[in-house]
């Protein structure tokens, strides 16, 4: 059975591992957001987006099953002066909240198959009328290259898992290939990854 634990090791040490400023696809779609709407980030780790989403003036909610990365997002929030929700579970078997989000942020979350499915599910189900999901996720080029993403192939995505999982949804924008990725202190250089804005 996957657990937090890893992650509870990896964020227990100091510093941020995916620095505190936000993902930059996340960032160039700051021209979609309006105050006010509510937002989920999803396996939010240290909360750098969660809390940025805040600072946009999105009521947010961060989840992630890391009771660490909980604690140290929390922090970061208090020490950015905004507001924001920390819900710490396993978003395989969370109860996503029907329409309750008008923005989902899915970055660099990469889960076992069968957990996939059910938080896609369930972030479907938690998509509010006209409300977007961005994602940028890892596909299996990522694979041996140094800036990051799990070793496992099974838990890396495609544009095709993305249509797959996400079906119904308007694709804005929906890509496969390759970046120059340059956020927090590590995964740093050429990435592989899908990134997409879907809408309800
Ligand atoms: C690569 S990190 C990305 C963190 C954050 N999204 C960011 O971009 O900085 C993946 C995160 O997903 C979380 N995660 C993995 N599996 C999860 C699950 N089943 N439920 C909730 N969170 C999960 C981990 O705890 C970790 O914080």
């Amino acid at each position: 059975m996957s657990t937090s634990l890893a992650w509870d090791e990896r964020y227990a040490g100091g510093g941020f591992q995916f620095g505190e400023a936000p993902n930059l696809y996340l960032l160039s779609q700051a021209h979609r957001l309006r105050r006010g709407m509510r937002a989920l980030a999803v396996g939010d780790g240290e909360g750098r987006n969660g809390v940025w989403l805040a600072e946009q003036g999105l009521v947010t909610t961060s989840v992630d099953w890391s009771p660490v990365g909980q604690a140290k997002a929390a922090a970061l929030a208090e020490r950015r002066g905004v507001g924001l929700r920390t819900v710490t579970t396993d978003v395989s078997v969370w109860d996503w909240p029907d329409a309750g989000f008008d923005l989902i942020a899915w970055i660099f979350v990469h889960l076992p198959p069968a957990d996939r499915a059910a938080a896609c599910a369930g972030a479907m189900r938690a998509l509010a009328p006209g409300g977007l999901l961005v994602m940028e996720c890892f596909t299996p080029a990522q694979e041996g290259r140094r800036s990051g993403g799990p070793k496992d192939v099974s838990l890396l995505w495609s544009r095709a898992l993305v249509e797959q999982h996400f079906a119904g949804l308007e694709v804005l924008e929906l890509l496969e290939g390759p970046v120059a990725r340059d956020e927090g202190p590590r995964p740093q250089g050429r990435a592989e990854v899908a990134r997409a804005v879907l809408k309800r």
